[in-house]
């Protein structure tokens, strides 16, 4: 029988988890790495793939109301003006007179640097937005910035989009691309990086409506996080305060995760209200207008904008899904994660690497993994192999032993119970599909049968 351990999920375990199986790496770990910036692994980069697509797939394949975009991470210099983040997209920043070290002012606690406890400068205003310059000459004229959010380029695509879709309000535009911070206070691994993905949704309502839109987006929201499996405990909501809202907003909720360095941040759903478009018009020339044709009028359209990190998404996922239990002696770890977000759906473990099992085993594989995302595994114990694949988060293990051969069956070992059934060959895909589906893992097929052990345990 296995038993939870108390003690549970720490951000040095999970870094240490995710180096080790190959999610996430510091990025040019070669040169000692560059602070704030992560190369994700074979693993992690089909677990941010998942998650971007469970995303497109809820917020613009299942629905009518939203079309995608991919708009360049570099824009006109103008757009940041109009936006506001070259003039506001501040943090007020001071230096330890002795050490140098350089300290966002919300971050401290006294008056003293956190690192030597030394006298502080006075705070001066810092951009956050990374710049560059476009073309041979570096001057002036040729500055441009790496975007610090994709959702410009959503606005600045507003009238393109009515113009090639015909979408009617309330409609919305959908984002995933990666925004650059120089951020001054980073850490907390993957949490806060210089270098992220948004994933970002720029609704266009009538006014008067939006309000009911925010409220609506913010339960869409939540939910979409449950759904894919995290905790309801660990999620919470949390309303700014008046005097927190970014320049642009009328109304903002955070939802937040329970990280192990405590409640923070995962998404923020804001009114913008109609901020952007006028000051892109403004500052374009262009009319950003709609016009209603069941009403007959013109008017700028509020905006609800759904934003989330796609980054601290798999941060999340990690966290919520990392388990510890104690099995025969022997901690397992383990990663509960839904099958839709697991990096590998199906193992095929063959119980041994000679003969006509490898046959076997090898038609298997080449067989499911038309369907999915396969591994094959044959180094090492039965037991070892299945631990990694624990830890990895794969949801079933398909075992091919010396049996297989004579009555063509098949063992399906589940992540979570470690639970077996063992079915012929000719269902593991349909079988599968189905525990893929939902379907407990004892409904049988056919001449299935629940395994309670043998040749591979
Ligand atoms: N367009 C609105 C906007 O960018 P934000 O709250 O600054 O709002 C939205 O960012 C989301 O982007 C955050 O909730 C977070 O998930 C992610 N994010 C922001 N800064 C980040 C950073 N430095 N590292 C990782 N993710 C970040």
């Amino acid at each position: 029988m296995s038993k939870q351990l108390p003690a549970k999920v720490d951000m040095e375990k999970i870094v240490s988890l995710c180096r080790r199986r190959g999610f996430i790496f510091p990025s040019s770990e070669i040169y000692g790495g560059l602070s704030s910036c992560w190369d994700y692994g074979p693993l992690g980069v089909e677990l941010k793939r998942n998650i971007k697509q469970a995303w497109w797939q809820a917020v613009v394949h299942e629905r009518d109301d939203v079309v995608g975009l991919d708009a360049s991470i570099l824009m006109h210099p103008q757009v940041w003006v109009a936006s506001g983040h070259l003039e506001g997209f501040t943090d007020p920043l001071v230096e330890c007179k002795s050490c140098h070290l350089r300290w966002r002012v919300d971050d401290l606690k006294d008056n003293k640097c956190p690192s030597c406890g030394g006298e502080l400068t006075e705070p001066r205003l810092f951009n956050l937005m990374f710049k560059t310059f476009m073309g041979p000459i570096e001057d002036s004229a040729s500055v441009v910035y790496l975007r610090p959010e994709t959702a410009q380029g959503m606005f600045v695509n507003f009238e393109n989009v009515v113009n090639t879709t015909r979408k009617r309000l309330p409609f919305g535009i959908a984002q995933i691309g990666k925004a650059f911070r120089n951020e001054i206070t980073t850490g907390n691994f993957i949490f806060r990086s210089r270098e992220f993905e948004q994933m970002e949704i720029e609704f266009f309502v009538k006014s008067g409506t939006d309000k009911e839109w925010f409220d609506y987006w913010v339960k869409e929201r939540l939910n979409w996080y449950i759904n894919l499996g995290i905790k309801k405990d660990n999620l919470r909501l949390r309303q700014h305060m008046k005097k927190e809202l970014a320049h642009y907003a009328l109304d903002c909720y955070d939802i937040e995760y329970l990280f192990p360095m405590g409640w923070a941040e995962l998404e923020g759903i804001a009114n913008r209200g109609d901020f952007d478009l006028v000051q892109h018009a403004k500052y374009s020339g262009k009319s950003l207008e709609y016009f209603d044709d069941e009403t007959k009028e013109h008017y700028v359209p509020y905006v609800i904008e759904p934003s989330a990190g796609v980054d601290r998404s798999a941060l999340a996922v990690l966290c919520d899904a990392y388990d510890e239990e104690l099995d025969n002696g022997e901690i397992r770890v383990l990663l509960h994660l839904h099958p839709t977000l697991a990096p590998i759906k199906v193992a095929v473990l063959p119980l041994s690497r000679r003969g006509p099992l490898v046959q076997v085993a090898k038609q298997i594989y080449a067989d499911l993994r038309q369907c999915w995302i396969v591994q094959y595994d044959d180094a090492q114990s039965i037991g070892r192999r299945y631990r990694r694949q624990d830890e990895i988060g794969t949801p079933f293990c398909v075992t091919i032993d010396f049996q297989s051969l004579e009555d063509n069956q098949a063992t399906i070992r589940e992540r979570d119970s470690m639970n077996q059934i063992r079915v012929p060959v000719s269902t593991l895909k349909t079988v599968l599909a189905a525990k893929f589906s939902g379907e407990p893992l004892f409904v049988l097929p056919p001449g299935g049968q629940i395994w309670k052990g043998g040749e591979n345990g």
